[in-house]
């Protein structure tokens, strides 16, 4: 078995040619969770940016995932599509079976915290056990390069000073980011005990096109083009660190490029804003009053302040957020304006009984 020296050796020999010269030795990657929002951005932006590139997703569909997200892939043979479960043994085999993988790129998960809250068992499904399969399934095949994506929301919650940097110790708050916090485990002890070539990468929030409006972000916008209320959290006060989608996606690029195995890298869009200010930001962007704001009942262990140092991705991987903050939000407001119909269907079907269960009467 191959230990992480090795891995590391080969990665730094890939690293020494040019970027499209060092990817043209990656035919055919897997992509997990490639139907989600940062999946569906991340398989565009690498078919668009590397031409001799296959990608495979697998996706399960679940109320989050959205074939319409890569739809307009339909005809692109660079581009397959497996629905199926990362946690089905079998089925993650038979498609790494199907012909050599340079390397598995995993985002497939639960991944927001409110739902965790109202029922935690599908988040330890995939995003823990499904994480384990998924890896064993790319040691039975010799997968050469595996990228975990992972959240800054492992690393817990931060008072009013400081930022979260790769050494900050694991101190989850949530069931979903202690899943995910597993999960990182997990990676950590494969990498130690097999050799197991991966690497982590950790991010802030995203926002940007095909976000779930279950989000701050998307659901602020939806709710508001229709003249709906939108619910702040408490008071407003808590902090997060908003970074462009394409940006984490070409962090996630550089880090399955040049990423050293065994290593964790954090991205970050040097942007941190109380929710209240995003929100009152955003009715002034809709050209909405603030009679919109309902203070509801904060979300229970509600972390107070994420923020990245992200200095090792900088100096190490060459990454740097490119997308202002003011530009990136105006142009996802006009992303969710002309894809008005995208969200009526999303909001038609399984989501209506979400909403009501997690905002109900709050809204009135
Ligand atoms: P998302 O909820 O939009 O998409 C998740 C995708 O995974 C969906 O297409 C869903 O169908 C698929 N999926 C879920 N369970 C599956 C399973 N068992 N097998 C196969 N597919 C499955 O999530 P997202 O916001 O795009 O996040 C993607 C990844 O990035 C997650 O791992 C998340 O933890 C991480 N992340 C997200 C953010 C953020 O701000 N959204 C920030 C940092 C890290
Ligand atoms: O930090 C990275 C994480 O960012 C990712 O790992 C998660 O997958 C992603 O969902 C996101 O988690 P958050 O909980 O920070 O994102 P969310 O959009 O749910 O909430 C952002 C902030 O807004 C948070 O402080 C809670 C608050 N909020 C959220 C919703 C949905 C509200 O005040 N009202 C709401 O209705």
């Amino acid at each position: 078995m191959e230990g992480p020296c090795d891995a590391n050796e080969r990665v730094m020999a890939l690293s020494s040619c040019g970027l499209e010269t060092e990817f043209c030795l990656m035919h055919r990657i897997v992509v997990t969770g490639g139907c989600g929002f940062i999946g569906s951005n991340f398989v565009r932006l690498m078919l668009e940016t590397h031409r001799e590139l296959s990608i495979v997703n697998i996706d399960k569909l679940t109320y989050a995932g959205n074939l319409e997200n890569l739809a307009d892939l339909s005809g692109n043979d660079r581009y397959a599509f497996r629905r199926g479960d990362i946690g089905d043994q079998s089925f993650i085999d038979t498609v790494l079976a199907e012909a050599p993988v340079d390397a598995v790129v995993n985002f497939a998960a639960e991944s927001h915290v409110d739902r965790s809250i109202l029922d935690s068992g599908p988040f330890v499904q995939t995003n823990i056990v499904g994480t384990q399969v998924l890896m064993d399934a790319c040691r039975r095949a010799e997968v050469p390069r595996y990228l975990q994506v992972s959240t800054d929301e492992v690393y817990g919650s931060l008072g009013a000073e400081g930022f979260f940097t790769e050494e900050t110790p694991l101190a989850p708050n949530s069931p979903y980011s202690s899943s995910k916090a597993a999960a990182d485990l997990l990676v950590r002890g494969y990498v130690h005990t097999f050799g197991f070539p991966a690497v982590i990468t950790r991010c802030s929030n995203n926002y940007g096109p095909y976000q779930f409006p279950e989000k701050l972000i998307p659901l602020f916008i939806s709710n508001l083009l229709k003249d709906e209320a939108v619910p702040v959290y408490g008071t407003g006060e808590n902090i997060r660190d908003w970074i462009h989608v394409l940006d984490h996606c070409r962090g996630i690029e550089a880090a399955l490029l040049r990423g050293r195995v065994g290593e964790v890298y954090n991205f970050g869009g040097r942007t941190e804003l109380p929710n209240i200010v995003l929100t009152k930001t955003l009715l002034k962007l809709l050209g909405k009053g603030e009679n919109l704001i309902r203070y509801v009942t904060d979300r229970p262990g509600h972390d107070l302040r994420y923020a990245i140092d992200c200095r090792k991705a900088e100096e190490e991987l060459g990454w740097r957020p490119q997308v202002r903050f003011e530009q990136g939000l105006q142009e996802t407001i006009d992303w969710y304006l002309s894809h008005q119909d995208w969200v009526a269907r999303i909001r038609s079907g399984d989501y209506l009984k979400y909403y009501e269960q997690q905002y109900g009467s709050r809204l009135a």
